[in-house]
Protein backbone atom coordinates (compact mmCIF):
# COMPACT_ATOMS: atom_id res chain seq x y z
CA UNK A 1 0.00 0.00 0.00
CA UNK A 2 1.24 3.37 -0.97
CA UNK A 3 2.79 5.37 2.25
CA UNK A 4 0.73 8.26 3.49
CA UNK A 5 2.79 11.38 3.01
CA UNK A 6 2.82 14.65 3.24
CA UNK A 7 1.63 14.85 -0.62
CA UNK A 8 -1.33 13.01 0.30
CA UNK A 9 -1.68 15.23 3.89
CA UNK A 10 -2.10 18.32 1.42
CA UNK A 11 -4.45 16.59 -0.52
CA UNK A 12 -6.82 15.85 2.71
CA UNK A 13 -6.15 19.21 3.77
CA UNK A 14 -7.11 20.99 1.10
CA UNK A 15 -10.56 18.52 1.09
CA UNK A 16 -11.27 19.19 4.37
CA UNK A 17 -10.22 22.77 4.63
CA UNK A 18 -10.16 24.45 0.78
CA UNK A 19 -6.65 25.43 1.96
CA UNK A 20 -4.41 24.00 -0.83
CA UNK A 21 -0.95 23.91 0.70
CA UNK A 22 0.76 23.43 -2.81
CA UNK A 23 0.88 27.38 -3.17
CA UNK A 24 2.69 27.72 0.19
CA UNK A 25 6.00 27.61 0.42
CA UNK A 26 6.85 23.87 1.12
CA UNK A 27 9.87 23.85 3.47
CA UNK A 28 8.38 26.29 5.43
CA UNK A 29 5.17 24.86 5.75
CA UNK A 30 5.93 21.73 6.32
CA UNK A 31 8.60 22.11 9.19
CA UNK A 32 5.93 24.01 11.01
CA UNK A 33 3.71 21.62 10.26
CA UNK A 34 6.27 18.60 11.43
CA UNK A 35 6.73 20.73 14.51
CA UNK A 36 2.72 20.77 15.40
CA UNK A 37 2.51 17.03 14.93
CA UNK A 38 5.51 16.15 16.88
CA UNK A 39 4.09 18.31 19.73
CA UNK A 40 0.69 16.32 19.37
CA UNK A 41 -0.35 13.04 20.83
CA UNK A 42 -0.21 11.51 17.07
CA UNK A 43 2.67 10.11 15.50
CA UNK A 44 2.78 10.95 11.61
CA UNK A 45 0.47 12.98 8.96
CA UNK A 46 -2.31 9.49 8.79
CA UNK A 47 -3.05 9.87 12.25
CA UNK A 48 -2.89 13.16 13.04
CA UNK A 49 -5.38 13.77 10.04
CA UNK A 50 -7.83 11.06 11.05
CA UNK A 51 -8.19 13.57 14.21
CA UNK A 52 -8.64 16.21 11.94
CA UNK A 53 -11.31 14.33 10.41
CA UNK A 54 -13.36 13.76 12.98
CA UNK A 55 -12.78 16.56 15.46
CA UNK A 56 -13.90 19.70 14.47
CA UNK A 57 -12.21 22.01 17.25
CA UNK A 58 -8.77 20.26 16.44
CA UNK A 59 -9.47 21.41 12.54
CA UNK A 60 -9.85 24.73 13.55
CA UNK A 61 -6.93 24.80 15.62
CA UNK A 62 -4.88 23.48 12.80
CA UNK A 63 -5.97 26.00 10.19
CA UNK A 64 -5.29 29.05 12.70
CA UNK A 65 -1.96 27.57 13.54
CA UNK A 66 -0.71 26.92 9.54
CA UNK A 67 -2.22 30.26 8.43
CA UNK A 68 0.46 32.56 10.91
CA UNK A 69 -2.02 35.44 12.03
CA UNK A 70 0.42 37.94 14.42
CA UNK A 71 -0.79 41.22 13.17
CA UNK A 72 -0.61 44.83 15.18
CA UNK A 73 -2.47 48.51 14.53
CA UNK A 74 -0.35 50.40 12.72
CA UNK A 75 2.50 47.72 11.82
CA UNK A 76 5.52 49.75 10.38
CA UNK A 77 4.07 53.03 11.34
CA UNK A 78 6.55 55.03 8.75
CA UNK A 79 4.23 53.85 5.94
CA UNK A 80 0.76 54.36 7.48
CA UNK A 81 2.16 58.00 7.37
CA UNK A 82 2.62 57.63 3.97
CA UNK A 83 -0.42 56.41 3.44
CA UNK A 84 -1.72 59.27 5.96
CA UNK A 85 -0.03 62.16 4.75
CA UNK A 86 0.14 61.15 1.09
CA UNK A 87 -1.40 58.32 -0.24
CA UNK A 88 -5.09 58.71 1.01
CA UNK A 89 -5.34 62.59 0.03
CA UNK A 90 -4.30 61.52 -3.38
CA UNK A 91 -6.84 58.81 -3.76
CA UNK A 92 -9.80 61.17 -2.20
CA UNK A 93 -8.80 63.96 -4.74
CA UNK A 94 -8.97 61.19 -7.52
CA UNK A 95 -11.84 59.47 -6.13
CA UNK A 96 -13.61 61.36 -3.50
CA UNK A 97 -14.76 60.60 -0.02
CA UNK A 98 -16.30 57.02 -0.99
CA UNK A 99 -13.75 55.20 -1.18
CA UNK A 100 -13.90 51.04 -1.74
CA UNK A 101 -11.27 49.64 0.59
CA UNK A 102 -10.53 46.41 1.04
CA UNK A 103 -7.87 44.52 3.50
CA UNK A 104 -7.29 41.22 2.74
CA UNK A 105 -6.08 38.73 5.29
CA UNK A 106 -6.66 40.81 7.48
CA UNK A 107 -6.21 38.25 10.44
CA UNK A 108 -7.26 39.87 14.23
CA UNK A 109 -8.74 43.32 12.82
CA UNK A 110 -6.03 45.42 13.84
CA UNK A 111 -4.95 46.41 10.12
CA UNK A 112 -8.57 47.47 9.02
CA UNK A 113 -9.46 48.99 12.50
CA UNK A 114 -6.18 51.07 11.92
CA UNK A 115 -7.56 51.77 8.19
CA UNK A 116 -10.75 53.32 9.33
CA UNK A 117 -8.76 55.95 12.11
CA UNK A 118 -6.24 56.93 10.05
CA UNK A 119 -9.16 57.67 7.18
CA UNK A 120 -11.31 59.49 9.77
CA UNK A 121 -8.58 62.19 9.50
CA UNK A 122 -10.34 62.82 6.00
CA UNK A 123 -13.76 61.55 6.07
CA UNK A 124 -16.70 61.18 8.89
CA UNK A 125 -16.52 57.38 10.69
CA UNK A 126 -20.09 57.00 9.57
CA UNK A 127 -18.99 57.27 5.44
CA UNK A 128 -16.40 54.86 6.36
CA UNK A 129 -16.78 51.31 4.29
CA UNK A 130 -14.09 48.94 4.48
CA UNK A 131 -14.53 45.38 3.67
CA UNK A 132 -11.89 43.19 5.88
CA UNK A 133 -11.44 39.27 4.42
CA UNK A 134 -9.40 36.31 5.82
CA UNK A 135 -9.54 32.62 5.51
CA UNK A 136 -9.45 31.99 8.55
CA UNK A 137 -13.02 31.57 11.26
CA UNK A 138 -11.30 32.05 14.08
CA UNK A 139 -9.22 35.58 13.25
CA UNK A 140 -12.69 36.78 12.07
CA UNK A 141 -14.35 35.86 14.83
CA UNK A 142 -11.47 37.49 17.04
CA UNK A 143 -11.47 40.83 14.83
CA UNK A 144 -15.44 41.07 15.40
CA UNK A 145 -14.84 40.78 19.21
CA UNK A 146 -12.04 43.58 18.83
CA UNK A 147 -10.22 42.89 22.54
CA UNK A 148 -6.48 43.87 21.84
CA UNK A 149 -3.83 43.67 24.07
CA UNK A 150 -1.38 46.51 25.18
CA UNK A 151 1.48 45.02 22.85
CA UNK A 152 -0.81 45.12 19.68
CA UNK A 153 -1.98 48.78 20.57
CA UNK A 154 1.34 50.37 20.92
CA UNK A 155 1.62 52.17 17.83
CA UNK A 156 -1.87 53.95 17.88
CA UNK A 157 -1.34 57.58 18.09
CA UNK A 158 -2.34 58.63 21.63
CA UNK A 159 -5.27 60.48 20.37
CA UNK A 160 -6.86 57.61 18.66
CA UNK A 161 -5.85 55.24 21.72
CA UNK A 162 -8.35 57.67 23.99
CA UNK A 163 -10.84 58.30 21.55
CA UNK A 164 -11.56 54.67 19.89
CA UNK A 165 -10.73 52.16 22.97
CA UNK A 166 -11.82 51.66 26.39
CA UNK A 167 -9.49 50.33 28.61
CA UNK A 168 -9.50 47.45 31.07
CA UNK A 169 -6.39 47.07 33.36
CA UNK A 170 -4.27 45.12 30.37
CA UNK A 171 -7.15 44.67 27.43
CA UNK A 172 -8.36 47.27 24.92
CA UNK A 173 -11.77 47.41 23.35
CA UNK A 174 -12.14 48.79 20.26
CA UNK A 175 -15.81 51.25 20.01
CA UNK A 176 -17.96 50.27 18.40
CA UNK A 177 -18.17 53.75 16.17
CA UNK A 178 -14.74 52.15 14.45
CA UNK A 179 -16.24 48.19 14.49
CA UNK A 180 -18.98 49.84 12.02
CA UNK A 181 -16.72 51.10 9.32
CA UNK A 182 -15.49 47.27 8.76
CA UNK A 183 -17.19 44.58 6.96
CA UNK A 184 -15.26 41.52 8.15
CA UNK A 185 -16.07 38.38 5.65
CA UNK A 186 -14.34 35.27 5.19
CA UNK A 187 -11.94 34.86 1.57
CA UNK A 188 -9.84 32.57 0.04
CA UNK A 189 -6.73 34.87 -1.79
CA UNK A 190 -6.37 31.34 -3.83
CA UNK A 191 -9.50 30.55 -5.02
CA UNK A 192 -12.11 33.21 -4.11
CA UNK A 193 -13.23 35.95 -6.47
CA UNK A 194 -11.79 39.42 -5.96
CA UNK A 195 -13.81 42.10 -5.62
CA UNK A 196 -13.55 45.00 -8.04
CA UNK A 197 -13.44 48.38 -8.63
CA UNK A 198 -11.78 48.99 -5.66
CA UNK A 199 -9.73 52.07 -4.75
CA UNK A 200 -7.20 50.88 -2.55
CA UNK A 201 -6.33 47.01 -1.78
CA UNK A 202 -4.15 46.33 1.58
CA UNK A 203 -2.39 43.24 1.28
CA UNK A 204 0.26 42.81 4.01
CA UNK A 205 2.37 39.85 5.59
CA UNK A 206 0.84 36.98 3.95
CA UNK A 207 2.05 36.99 0.67
CA UNK A 208 5.99 36.46 2.22
CA UNK A 209 4.01 32.73 2.64
CA UNK A 210 3.30 31.61 -0.98
CA UNK A 211 5.34 30.32 -3.78
CA UNK A 212 6.47 32.86 -6.20
CA UNK A 213 3.52 31.70 -9.01
CA UNK A 214 1.15 32.10 -6.18
CA UNK A 215 2.47 35.59 -5.51
CA UNK A 216 2.75 36.54 -9.22
CA UNK A 217 -0.92 35.95 -10.23
CA UNK A 218 -2.57 37.21 -6.58
CA UNK A 219 -0.64 40.79 -7.60
CA UNK A 220 -2.01 40.37 -11.11
CA UNK A 221 -5.72 39.60 -9.64
CA UNK A 222 -5.04 42.84 -7.68
CA UNK A 223 -4.40 45.11 -10.29
CA UNK A 224 -7.86 43.92 -11.82
CA UNK A 225 -9.40 44.22 -9.13
CA UNK A 226 -8.07 48.07 -8.21
CA UNK A 227 -10.00 51.06 -10.35
CA UNK A 228 -7.84 52.56 -12.47
CA UNK A 229 -5.54 54.93 -10.01
CA UNK A 230 -6.22 52.57 -6.92
CA UNK A 231 -3.32 51.89 -4.87
CA UNK A 232 -1.85 48.37 -3.60
CA UNK A 233 -0.35 48.64 -0.14
CA UNK A 234 2.32 45.74 0.69
CA UNK A 235 3.90 44.59 3.56
CA UNK A 236 7.40 45.91 4.41
CA UNK A 237 9.55 42.82 3.86
CA UNK A 238 7.63 42.34 0.21
CA UNK A 239 8.27 44.08 -3.25
CA UNK A 240 6.60 43.34 -6.61
CA UNK A 241 8.98 42.09 -8.96
CA UNK A 242 7.29 41.76 -11.53
CA UNK A 243 5.30 45.08 -11.21
CA UNK A 244 5.72 46.87 -14.55
CA UNK A 245 4.99 44.06 -16.78
CA UNK A 246 1.57 44.08 -14.46
CA UNK A 247 1.11 47.33 -15.33
CA UNK A 248 1.36 48.93 -11.93
CA UNK A 249 3.54 52.15 -11.16
CA UNK A 250 5.22 52.63 -8.18
CA UNK A 251 4.57 55.46 -5.47
CA UNK A 252 6.99 54.33 -3.06
CA UNK A 253 8.50 51.37 -1.38
CA UNK A 254 5.26 50.04 -0.50
CA UNK A 255 2.75 51.79 -2.63
CA UNK A 256 1.86 50.30 -6.36
CA UNK A 257 -1.02 51.83 -8.43
CA UNK A 258 -2.99 50.92 -11.36
C1 LIG B 1 0.62 37.44 9.39
S1 LIG B 1 -1.09 37.72 9.17
C2 LIG B 1 -1.10 39.34 8.47
C3 LIG B 1 -2.14 40.21 9.10
C4 LIG B 1 -2.12 41.69 8.64
N1 LIG B 1 -2.34 41.81 7.22
C5 LIG B 1 -0.83 42.36 9.03
O1 LIG B 1 -0.01 42.65 8.16
O2 LIG B 1 -0.61 42.58 10.22
C6 LIG B 1 -1.46 36.66 7.80
C7 LIG B 1 -2.95 36.37 7.63
O3 LIG B 1 -3.12 35.77 6.35
C8 LIG B 1 -4.20 34.86 6.43
N2 LIG B 1 -4.12 33.94 5.29
C9 LIG B 1 -3.26 32.91 5.09
N3 LIG B 1 -3.54 32.29 3.93
C10 LIG B 1 -4.60 32.96 3.37
C11 LIG B 1 -5.36 32.79 2.18
N4 LIG B 1 -5.07 31.81 1.31
N5 LIG B 1 -6.38 33.65 1.94
C12 LIG B 1 -6.69 34.64 2.83
N6 LIG B 1 -6.02 34.83 3.97
C13 LIG B 1 -4.98 34.00 4.25
C14 LIG B 1 -4.01 34.23 7.79
O4 LIG B 1 -5.19 33.62 8.28
C15 LIG B 1 -3.51 35.39 8.64
O5 LIG B 1 -4.56 35.97 9.37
Amino acid sequence: MAKYDYEAFMQDILRLTKIDLTFYKQAQMKRRIDTHISKSPYKDYEEYVGELKKNRKALDEFVEYITINVSEFYRNPDQWEILTKRIFPMLIEKFGTNLNIWSAACSTGDEPYSLAMALSEFVPLNKIKITATDISDEVVAKAKIGLYGEKSVANVPAKYKKEYFTQNGPAYQISDKIKNCITFKKHNLLKDDFFKNQHLIVCRNVLIYFTEEAKDEIFSKYYQSLAPGGVLFIGSTEQIMKYKDIGYNRLDSFFYQR
